[in-house]
Formats: structure tokens, C-alpha cells, sequence
């Protein structure tokens, strides 16, 4: 069968190294782009690891290391180089088991921790390679954000009264250690907070001095509480234990409430936004330059004679016998905060003077639409029930805002 010069079995022969070529050609590429391949499937899942570890820091860590991994009173950082350099295995371990004897509980599972083998893991790779910017956002879009800071300033006056009372000096060390180390989490003037109970307090009284130094030198395992052996002198100590047994003479405000800038992220300022718009504009004015029912919160001595925790604090809980409303049982804290962010954002542009704005239209119908509670008109609903709680129609952010956020309704720190 040579008809055509060729045989059938040749072009068999042919076709056969054809295809043998054409798969070894792909298995070839396929083999090329396996390392490739690889290398892309594990950035992915480092970016994905990063991602939960962000979650979970905020959730475990962030009380104790701080919003950005910067450290807290006597925990240390964990945003730097150094520990970035430690090796996997021993960071493992020390998330795994905590440190003996330190705050530093053990958080694996099998320690009696909440955290799993895998979580551990994600953990460690965020101290390695994690970005703290982004874990700082994480942690405040969560609601996690610690609510106190970690210092305050003594007022110097009221330092020096007590300093020229008899020659104080351990007082006065003592409020000094105080305001920096313990007031995040025992509050100002020792009155406590949602972290840690007051010390400015008849109990601390009926407590020896010896019992007290031990607790500050050994903390109190499996609490909030460190211990602060390795960080105080016996001077620094006894100077502790003389303020939390003269709190009596130590005048009220001496140790104020940390100054705490409300840390802002883009959804933060989004969501202040919003809120700001849904439920202020119409009294306070779009662009918060007031109106003929409310001052102006956009103009420099507003916003320069407030502090955040002061903003916060008025919003929390309203000016009584005025119509501003307190907003505590309809916002969380953290919504709160967002509306305090968003104001303070006006600051840089603020104007010396306000201009009020003169909207049309009856502004308790934020929409113009018909009066809502199925009143007969002739005010806002809360007009009407002047001095009895306030009734109000608008829809609540709280209701039907789809953003989940941790409520912190529960903390009482401030
Ligand atoms: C209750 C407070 C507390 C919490 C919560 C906490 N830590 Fe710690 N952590 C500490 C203290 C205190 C130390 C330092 C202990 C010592 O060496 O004295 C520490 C040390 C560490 C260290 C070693 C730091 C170094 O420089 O050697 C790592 C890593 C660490 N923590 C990670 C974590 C992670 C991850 C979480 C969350 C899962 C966490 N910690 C939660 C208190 C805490
Ligand atoms: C990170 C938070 C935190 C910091 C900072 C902190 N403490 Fe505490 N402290 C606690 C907690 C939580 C407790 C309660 C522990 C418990 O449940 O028994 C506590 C308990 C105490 C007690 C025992 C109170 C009692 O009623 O028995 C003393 C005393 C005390 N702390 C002193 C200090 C001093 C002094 C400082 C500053 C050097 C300080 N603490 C810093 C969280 C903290
Ligand atoms: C029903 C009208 C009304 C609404 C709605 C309202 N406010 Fe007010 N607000 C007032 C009035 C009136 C005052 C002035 C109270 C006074 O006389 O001290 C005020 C005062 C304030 C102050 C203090 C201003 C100053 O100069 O001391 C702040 C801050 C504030 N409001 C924020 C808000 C925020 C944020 C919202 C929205 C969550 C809001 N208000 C909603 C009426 C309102």
C-alpha cells in the first residue's frame, strides 16, 4: 500500500510524535508555571491569613498591645523590628502558651485558650509581616478601638499644693506613676472603669499595705491586672501605696481623664457622615453651621474649647432642658464617636464665625414629607411633651443601619 509514497503506518508513526510532542509541550508549561502558580496561591493565602489575624487581634490583643500593636502601660509593643526578627517558632510558642507569671495568658485551645492551632498561626504571621495602619482601621471599624487612653497630666497647680502641704513627695510620685501607668485602666482620680475596679475606693482601705504591694508587684494572674515587679523600684511602689491610701487628701480632679483623640478611619468618617446628616444637620445645620434652633458646631471656638471626650459626653447625653436630645439610648458609643470624628474634621476649615443657615420648611420633616407620630401638627413632637422624655420619630441609625458594630453600650468608663 505505497500509493500515495507514504505508508499508513508512517503517518500513524507521525501523528503518534505529534501528539506525544503537543502533551509534552503542555506538561512542560503547566510545569513552568508551577512555581509560579504556587508562589501566587500562597500570597493569596498570606493575604487572607493577615486579613483574619487582623480581626483576631482586635478581638484578643488589642486591650493589652494597644490600637496599633504600640503597647499599653507595662505590655510591650509589638510593632516593631525587633520582634518582626524573632523567630517563628519561639513567637508561636509565646502566643500559644503566654508567658508564665506575666499578664500574658495562653491562648491556644489546648492551654485553655479560646484560639486554634491555625489562628495561632495567622497571629504570628501578622507579627511578622502585618501592616499596623491597617490592623489600627480594622480595630476601630470594629468598635474595639480601647476606649481610655493610656496617660494624663497631673494639674501641676493642684501637684504643687499637695507637694508644699508638708513636703508630700511620695504623694506626689505617686500621682505622677499613677496618671501614666494605672489611670487607663483605674480611671481618673483612681474612680475606676469598665477594665478595672476603682482604687480611690473604701475597700482598698481594709486592704493591708502588704497585700497591696503584692498585687501591684505580682498582678493578678488570668486579670487585665500585670505585674509591675520588673518595671518599679520599692521607692515607685510605696509611693503607689501611698496615694491608694490617701486618696482622701488627694483633691478631686487632680488626675483628669486621659485626653483622648477619637481615632478616625475612612468608614469611620463615612459613617459619622451619615449619621450626622440623618439626625443633626436639621437642628445644627447641614454643614454644622448652626441654625435658628442650635448653635454652631463648625466655628473655631466650638471646636477648639472641646476636647472629643467632651464633644462625646454632650452628645451622650444631650443639654438638658434644651431640645438636645441625649443620644445614648439611641446610638452606640461607637456611632457616638463616629459623629465626634466627623465634627472634629471641621476643625482645620472651620470658620472664626459661624453664618447660620436659613433653611426653608419646617425642620422637624427632615424629608418635608407629612408629620410623622400622628400628631395634629403644630411642632416637633418633643415640643409638645416639654420636660418628659423625648419623643422621637425619626428612624433610629441603631434600627436600621446595616453596619455591624460592636456595641460597647455596656462600658461604663466615662
Ligand atoms: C491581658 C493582657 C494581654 C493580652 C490580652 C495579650 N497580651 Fe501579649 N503580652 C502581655 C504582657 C504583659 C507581655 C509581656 C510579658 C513579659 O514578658 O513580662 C506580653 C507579651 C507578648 C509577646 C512577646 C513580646 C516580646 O517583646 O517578647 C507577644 C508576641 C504577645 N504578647 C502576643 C500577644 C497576642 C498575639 C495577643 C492576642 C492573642 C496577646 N499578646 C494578648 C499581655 C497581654
Ligand atoms: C491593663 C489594665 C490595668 C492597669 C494598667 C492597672 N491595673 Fe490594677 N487592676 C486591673 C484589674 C482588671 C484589676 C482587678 C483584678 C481582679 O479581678 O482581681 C486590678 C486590680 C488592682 C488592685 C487590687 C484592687 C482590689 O480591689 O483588690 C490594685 C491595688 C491595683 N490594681 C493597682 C494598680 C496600680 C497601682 C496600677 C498602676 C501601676 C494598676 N493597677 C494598673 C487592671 C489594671
Ligand atoms: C432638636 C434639635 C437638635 C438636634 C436634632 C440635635 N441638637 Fe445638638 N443642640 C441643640 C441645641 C438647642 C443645643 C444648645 C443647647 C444649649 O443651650 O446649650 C445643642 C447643643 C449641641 C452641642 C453643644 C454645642 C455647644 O456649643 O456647646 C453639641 C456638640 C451638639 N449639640 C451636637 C449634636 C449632635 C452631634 C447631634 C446629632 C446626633 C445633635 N446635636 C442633634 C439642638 C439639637
Amino acid at each position: 500500500m505505497k500509493k500515495f509514497g507514504i505508508s499508513v503506518r508512517s503517518i500513524e508513526y507521525l501523528i503518534g510524535i505529534f501528539a506525544t510532542l503537543c502533551l509534552s509541550l503542555v506538561v512542560f508549561i503547566y510545569a513552568a508555571q508551577e512555581p509560579l502558580r504556587i508562589a501566587l496561591a500562597q500570597e493569596a493565602q498570606m493575604y487572607a491569613d493577615l486579613d483574619d489575624a487582623m480581626t483576631l487581634y482586635a478581638e484578643n490583643c488589642v486591650v493589652c498591645h494597644g490600637l496599633s500593636g504600640e503597647g499599653i502601660g507595662s505590655t510591650p509593643a509589638l510593632n516593631n523590628i525587633a520582634i518582626r526578627s524573632y523567630d517563628y517558632d519561639a513567637l508561636y510558642k509565646i502566643v500559644e502558651r503566654g508567658l508564665y507569671s506575666t499578664a500574658m495568658p495562653a491562648w491556644s485551645l489546648n492551654d485553655g485558650g479560646p484560639l486554634s492551632e491555625y489562628q495561632i498561626n495567622e497571629l504570628v504571621t501578622l507579627i511578622q509581616f502585618g501592616n499596623w495602619n491597617e490592623t489600627q482601621d480594622r480595630v476601630v471599624n470594629l468598635g474595639l478601638a480601647p476606649l481610655v487612653p493610656f496617660t494624663s497630666d497631673p494639674d501641676p497647680s493642684i501637684l504643687e499644693s499637695i507637694q508644699s502641704l508638708d513636703g508630700n513627695d511620695l504623694l506626689v510620685r505617686g500621682v505622677r506613676i499613677y496618671a501614666v501607668e494605672c489611670v487607663a485602666c483605674h480611671g481618673p482620680d483612681g474612680l475606676g472603669t469598665s477594665f478595672a475596679p476603682p482604687l480611690n475606693d473604701p475597700i482598698i482601705l481594709t486592704t493591708s499595705k502588704d497585700e497591696l504591694r503584692r498585687v501591684i508587684l505580682n498582678g493578678v494572674s488570668g486579670t487585665l491586672m500585670a505585674p509591675w515587679r520588673n518595671r518599679f523600684n520599692d521607692e515607685d511602689i510605696n509611693s503607689l501605696i501611698t496615694l491608694l491610701t490617701s486618696w482622701d487628701t488627694v483633691p478631686v480632679g487632680v488626675i483628669p481623664a486621659p485626653e483622648q483623640a477619637i481615632v478616625v478611619t475612612e468608614e469611620s468618617l463615612e459613617l459619622g457622615s451619615e449619621l450626622y446628616t440623618r439626625n443633626c444637620a436639621r437642628c445644627h445645620g447641614p454643614e454644622g453651621q448652626g441654625t435658628q434652633r442650635a448653635p454652631s458646631l463648625n466655628v473655631k471656638g466650638f471646636l477648639v474649647d472641646n476636647t472629643d471626650a467632651a464633644m462625646q459626653q454632650i452628645i451622650t447625653l444631650g443639654v438638658p432642658g434644651t431640645s438636645m436630645p441625649a443620644w445614648v439610648d439611641r446610638m452606640t458609643e461607637v456611632e457616638i464617636q463616629a459623629i465626634v470624628g466627623y465634627i472634629r474634621a471641621w476643625e482645620a476649615s472651620a470658620p472664626e464665625v459661624a453664618e447660620p443657615a436659613r433653611g426653608g420648611g419646617r425642620w422637624w420633616q427632615p424629608d418635608g414629607s407629612a408629620p410623622q407620630g400622628g400628631g395634629s401638627g403644630g411642632g416637633p413632637p418633643w415640643m409638645r411633651n416639654a420636660n418628659e422624655n423625648l419623643q422621637w420619630n425619626v428612624p433610629f441609625p441603631g434600627g436600621d443601619s446595616n453596619l455591624k458594630i460592636h456595641s460597647q453600650s455596656d462600658r461604663t468608663d466615662r
